[in-house]
């Protein structure tokens, strides 16, 4: 480990627990269902206010973009995911990360012409799997960017696979190995398009989820088809995977909140401790 990266580390220890990592899902940030209108200003601008926000509070922010639709769609057309990729298919697979990667420097543009230096992180060039899960991801790239004050935007991405030539890194398991190798987590956002994890009735959000009871609320939400709204444009698992790795994040004593990019302000009520839990977001505590 080199003094440099120490140093980089030791800075962002010295802030406290002052990382905070934000999921703009793709969900937020396009239309999943029917790939129409392009990205989202309203969330961008949104996201790019409350960063603003954050910042001149002295947080350091780490954004990680989702797939949104037309990445899940190419995904799921050259039958990507954790399974073995023939050649025939590598040039979908490329295709699939050229999708992903451009939403992410769009969002990084939109930023960067505000004022505020997000640079674009693509897994596909860092970014080493075997069987699926991370061999190889160099923190120290998000690390010193986070140093030098800029905003790392990573993204869900198609990575090389040891084992089977290329699979999907979500961005949800991004940030599962954010809050894994990044030292002073705050907490975690996951933006989407409805404002928490939706109750029964579809009106109603969950408050405040304990990690033990998150086993019976994947129960309850998958009991009543949870995941169909998505599952035609999501590869990576849809709201039951970023329940599990809410569970696995929060375990880890770093609370989770899910949110809606559509909402103006709620990261700031967030990180401010203000807000309601059940209300303008539902939050997954370690217990
Ligand atoms: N009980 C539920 N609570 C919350 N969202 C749900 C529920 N059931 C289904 N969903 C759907 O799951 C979606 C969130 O999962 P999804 O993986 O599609 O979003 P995302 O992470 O924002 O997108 P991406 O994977 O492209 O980044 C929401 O758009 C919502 O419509
Ligand atoms: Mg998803």
């Amino acid at each position: 480990m080199t003094m440099e990266l120490l140093s980089g580390m030791q800075v962002l220890q010295s802030g406290g627990s002052n990382v905070v990592v934000i999921k703009l899902g793709g969900s937020a940030l396009t239309d999943k269902s029917r790939g129409s209108g392009g990205v989202r200003a309203e969330v961008l601008e949104n996201v790019a206010s409350d960063l603003r926000y954050l910042r001149s509070r002295g947080f350091s922010v780490v954004l990680v973009t989702g797939g949104g639709y037309e990445a899940h769609k190419l995904a799921k057309e050259y039958g990507l995911g954790c399974k073995y990729v023939d050649s025939s298919r590598f040039s979908g697979a490329i295709l699939t990360h050229i999708a992903a990667a451009n939403l992410c420097e769009y969002v990084c543009k939109y930023l960067c012409e505000r004022g505020i230096a997000a640079s674009p992180l693509h897994p596909f060039s860092m970014t080493v799997l075997c069987g699926c899960n991370v061999e190889y991801f160099p923190i120290d790239v998000v690390e010193q960017l986070l140093v030098k004050g800029v905003v790392p935007v990573l993204h869900g991405d198609v990575c090389l696979d040891r084992e089977y030539n290329f699979s999907i890194l979500s961005g949800d398991d991004i940030v599962k190995y954010l809050c894994n190798v990044l030292l002073g987590v705050r907490c975690c956002i996951f933006l989407m398009d409805v404002p928490g994890i939706l109750r029964d009735s579809g009106d109603e959000i969950y408050s405040t989820i304990y990690v033990s009871e998150l086993d019976s609320v994947v129960h309850e939400v998958m009991s009543r088809g949870g995941t169909d709204k998505t599952t035609v444009v999501d590869v990576t698992g849809g709201i039951r995977k970023k329940l599990y790795v809410a569970r696995d994040i929060a375990r880890r004593g770093i609370p989770v909140y899910f949110a809606s990019g559509f909402r103006k302000g709620v990261l700031r009520l967030i990180v401010d401790g203000l807000g309601t839990a059940g209300k303008d977001f539902t939050v997954v505590i370690p217990q």
